[in-house]
């Protein structure tokens, strides 16, 4: 029998050709923040999956923290993606926009001028980033951002929904994993705010809620994802206490279930215990995505125990353009070449040979 990721997909609102999705990820070739012909072509050949979620793309100007990341915050940002949502469409594919604002993981010489970096506090993350500048650079210390501050990011995140929708995406997809802004908010250990989004697991994780709410008002639930991380310490996050992050994951799904978002995408490790992946499937109806590290085989699995509805595939879809036909037809997979994954053009992003 065929694998049971490439049949079709129906929950809620959200109908897909297969159970396969492409994960999002950054890939560097957005020159001047703007996406291009060449990343509607690479996004194009993938449209094997049921689902692409995009690689992070920025809300505003301050959350470009590195290079030739694309924004969705200009007109001209809209018509470049415009092309990517027609050619993925085209191929019966569906698009979710990752709205990924940096926070503190950044340098200023990749924002535009006069813009500063902001995050929940002003603590620096350790660590180096790539610029293109002078290559690898500390991190820049972070502004904390002021409880109007905030809102203004909020309404950002709104906006670059709106446009998402204007450049014919059928929804976005809130990074609110991996160390950047919105995990910076949910982590204790990198926010020490006093006013209402800090504090309390409901004060930290108040931006998301209200991101969730404010972006599905503006263009509908069933357009709105969300990916987690819980427990990993990515952006020099630190490992906070194991019920806090129990708690917080758990409060997130039952509040994002409230909302009625479309899904909930997690970063799948060994370190998230059964009991929170349990938590957030008991509390959250609509789909629930996994990634990381799945083979075709693990993913038909994990799809057989129920836990995850679709699965999400990275460096393997990012290595092999046709991955669905791989899957269908058992052809062993093209390795991805990591020397390539964040250079700019074609070489490494849109020459992996079909099988
Ligand atoms: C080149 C590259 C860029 C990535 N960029 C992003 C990103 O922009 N947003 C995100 O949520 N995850 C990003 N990730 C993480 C992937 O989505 C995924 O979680 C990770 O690669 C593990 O999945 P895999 O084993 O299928 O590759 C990136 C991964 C890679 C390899």
């Amino acid at each position: 029998m065929a694998n049971p990721i490439l049949q079709p997909y129906a929950k809620g609102s959200l109908t897909l050709k297969n159970h396969l999705v492409m994960a999002p990820m950054t890939r560097s070739r957005a020159i001047d923040n703007i996406p291009n012909e060449l990343m509607c072509e690479y996004y194009k050949q993938r449209t094997g999956a049921g689902l692409i979620i995009t690689e992070g793309t920025s809300p505003t100007p301050e959350g470009l923290g590195y290079p030739r990341i694309p924004g969705a915050f200009s007109e001209e940002q809209v018509k470049g993606w415009k092309l990517t949502a027609n050619a993925v469409h085209a191929g019966n594919s569906k698009i979710f926009m990752q709205l990924m604002h940096t926070g503190r993981i950044g340098h200023e010489d990749n924002l535009p001028d006069g813009v500063k970096l902001v995050s929940a506090s002003n603590l620096k993350a350790a660590g180096q980033i790539f610029t293109d500048t002078k290559g690898l650079q500390d991190h820049t210390q972070p502004e904390a951002l002021t409880t109007k501050g905030v809102k203004e990011v909020i309404e950002g995140h709104v906006s670059a929904a709106k446009n998402a929708i204007k450049a014919g995406f059928d929804g976005i997809e809130l990074h609110g994993a991996n160390g950047y802004l919105i995990e910076q908010f949910l982590n204790p250990n990198c926010n020490n705010r006093t006013d209402e989004y800090g504090g309390s697991i409901e004060g930290r994780s108040k931006i998301v809620v209200e991101l969730a709410e404010q972006i599905s008002d503006a263009i509908g639930k069933d357009k709105v994802g969300i990916r987690f991380s819980p427990y990993l310490t990515m952006g020099d996050l630190a490992a906070y206490d194991a019920d806090d992050v129990h708690e917080t994951y758990k409060y997130l799904a039952q509040e994002l279930n409230k909302t009625g978002i479309a899904y909930i995408h997690i970063s799948f490790s060994p370190k998230i215990p059964q009991g929170t992946l349990n938590v957030v499937r008991d509390s959250f109806q609509n789909t629930i995505i996994y990634c990381n590290g799945f083979t075709p085989e693990t993913a038909e699995e994990a799809l057989a125990k129920g836990t995850a509805d679709i699965i999400a595939f990275a460096r393997s879809f990012l290595a092999n353009p046709d991955l669905d036909k791989r899957i269908a037809e058992k052809v062993p997979l093209n390795q991805p070449d990591p020397t390539t994954f964040y250079t700019p053009g074609a070489k490494g992003y849109t020459d992996y040979p079909v099988a």
